[in-house]
């Protein structure tokens, strides 16, 4: 038996204007989407902004379901609406943030577990990383250099293979 430890990295902004503009850009591409999401449920609602190798910008909220699981997140809408639209683009980046009728999201929020395992599948699939930016209303603004950096021990297209 033997115990093993992962590391991982990431950086934390003090806000939004610490990003450089190309990131800021996306995360308020990311605070705009958010104004066309569908979430009468949660009343919790997500925007994603993908950006692209062709330098183009492609956007997604969550879509919820008056059957809950049928519904969808910002991320994985944004991401298969850009991989649908231009399949042989490099993702670069993603930036999701969300806003709350609840309360004020004045921490990160985080993609959930299914939303990484898809941005991996695709990092996987172009072989170079997808930087992953998220944070909340206000407050601080986290920088993943890869989703793999968030998504340890992960289970990918090795296990089908002989
Ligand atoms: N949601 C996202 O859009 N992305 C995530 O990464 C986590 C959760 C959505 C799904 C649902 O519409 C609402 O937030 C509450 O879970």
């Amino acid at each position: 038996m033997k115990k093993q430890t992962r590391h991982i990295e990431f950086t934390v902004y003090n806000g939004i204007n610490e990003l450089k503009t190309q990131e800021r850009e996306l995360l308020k591409a990311a605070i705009d989407a958010i104004g066309k999401a569908y979430a009468p449920y949660s009343q919790f609602r997500v925007g994603a902004a993908v950006l692209l190798g062709n330098g183009k910008i492609v956007t997604g909220n969550n879509q919820e379901n008056a059957a809950y699981p049928s519904g969808m997140c910002a991320e994985r809408v944004a991401i298969w609406n850009a991989m649908s639209q231009y399949p042989d683009e490099t993702i670069l980046k993603v930036a999701l943030t969300a806003r709350s009728s609840v309360k004020t999201l004045n921490e990160p929020v985080a993609p959930c577990g299914a939303c990484r395992q898809t941005m991996l599948e695709y990092e996987y699939r172009q072989n170079q990383p997808i930087e992953v930016i998220f944070t909340g209303e206000k407050g601080p603004v986290v920088k993943a250099s890869s989703i793999s950096d968030l998504l340890p021990i992960a289970f990918d297209d090795s296990f089908l293979k002989k």
